[in-house]
């Protein structure tokens, strides 16, 4: 293999038997489709962001993280299938592209940050098809109390108990821990209850937020039903998966826990403790925003990028998997006198436009007439009416002439408007 060391972001990475990363995916890590604005991904990030008021919202620098921060910092054993060349993509043995956003807990906590969300564009390599795709993205969230600090924790959970239990929300639980699920040994299991409880909490209400509110829609035949399931994860433990009923489906959305001391400890700052969760952004906004395929995050197609708007939750419209096409036909009307003109009658469409033979309308009758729903639609754009002066035979007259010019825009083909990208 060759030595020759790739710039990615102005630095040099070594190609080793690890490299395993090609130019189409590294082509990915300029997108960050979490934040291009009025981008579903990007929506979905601030409607989080806007619910947990007082996280601090962080952004990691760079995709290229080293192999200790993905794994090893977080306890990934060495023979994690998570770790091979066949699941993540290297740069080389040392540095490799986040699989999750975990990658960046142990600095942000060594940061000193207690109460944060982190959005970033994850990678992993996977079959591509409508819910796969290699890049995706995550927001990671966490929160983490001094000892001291968690003495007020029990209230709170009280009061955010109280406000739950008024949302038409269905949530299937779990206990917080057993055999299988463990509280940490060093950890007080009074205070890794409540972590616990507030974590599950503090999910619950941003999960009704979205899915009871936003879309209110889903609400009005049954409520929301979300389900907790037992997880393991080797930098969190008790562990949780969280799933939301929908469309006849359980879809897992996040996965998340109670942050293993070790990793509090690894970050500098052993004397907090707390939860963590990392969500797939994607998984929602499709659910969200019905969208049916992941692949349509990543067009650049304006009648995808135009539907959407900052702060709303709308319903995607499919379009045709054929650019559009656009035909500009332009006609000539001699003038005609409308016999009623001057009568007091109303002219047909306003001003000169009802002088004439023929209105626009008949000119959407015959493109209907003849091509049918091909057609998206059909547009006026202008209507000059125009005065020339013409020499005919010594005699000077005063001709009016009518020019239009009309666009059908976009055929389609009706069997079409699926979303296949190909
Ligand atoms: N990083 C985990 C994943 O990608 C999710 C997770 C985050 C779980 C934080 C626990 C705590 O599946």
């Amino acid at each position: 293999s060759t030595s020759l060391a790739p710039v990615i972001e102005g630095n040099a990475y070594k190609r080793d038997a690890w490299t395993n990363t090609p130019p189409s995916i590294l082509a990915k890590l300029p997108r960050k489709l979490h934040q291009q604005e009025h981008h579903p991904i990007s929506i979905l990030r601030n409607l989080i962001e806007s619910h947990f008021q007082e996280f601090e919202a962080i952004a990691p620098a760079s995709a290229i993280v080293t192999t200790h921060m993905n794994f090893d910092e977080l306890g990934f054993p060495a023979d994690h299938p998570g770790r091979s060349l066949t699941d993540s993509y290297y740069l080389n043995q040392t540095h490799m592209l986040r699989t999750h956003t975990s990658a960046h807990e142990v600095e942000t906590f060594r940061a000193g940050h207690d109460k944060w969300l982190l959005s970033a564009d994850v990678y992993r390599r996977d079959e591509i098809d409508a819910s796969h795709y290699p890049v995706f993205h995550q927001m990671e969230g966490a929160r983490v109390w001094t000892q001291d600090q968690l003495k007020d924790l029990q209230a709170l959970n009280a009061k955010m108990a109280e406000q739950l239990a008024a949302c038409p929300l269905v949530i299937e639980d779990i206990s917080i821990s057993s055999e299988s699920n463990p509280y940490q040994p060093q950890h007080d299991p009074e205070f890794a209850k409540e972590i616990a409880q507030n974590l599950k909490h503090s999910l619950n209400s941003m999960i009704f937020r979205l899915f009871g509110q936003l879309k209110a829609k889903s609400t009005e035949e049954e409520p929301l039903r979300v389900r907790w399931i037992e997880a393991f994860f080797p930098f969190t433990t008790p562990s949780y998966e969280v799933e939301v009923f929908w469309n006849g489906e359980w879809l897992e959305i996040l996965g998340c826990g109670v942050v293993m001391q070790k990793t509090l400890n690894n970050a500098g700052v052993p004397e907090k403790l707390g939860w963590a969760f990392g969500l797939g952004l994607e998984r929602i906004a499709m659910i969200l925003f019905s969208i049916p395929d992941i692949r349509l995050f990543w067009s650049e197609d304006a009648r995808f990028l135009r539907q959407f708007k900052e702060g709303q939750i709308t319903t995607f419209k499919p379009y045709s998997k054929y650019p559009p096409c656009y035909k500009d036909l332009s006609f000539w009307l001699p003038q005609e006198r409308n016999p009623k003109e001057g009568k007091g009658a109303k002219a047909a469409g306003g001003g000169m436009t009802g002088a004439l033979a023929f209105h626009e309308n008949d000119f959407c009758e015959i493109v209907r007439d003849v091509a049918g729903d091909l057609i998206e639609s059909v547009t006026l754009v202008n209507n000059l009416v125009h005065s020339v002066n013409c020499v005919n035979g010594g005699m000077t007259q005063n001709l009016l002439h009518s020019f239009r010019r009309l666009t059908t825009s976009q055929t389609k083909r009706q069997e079409d408007k699926v979303n296949v990208i190909d």
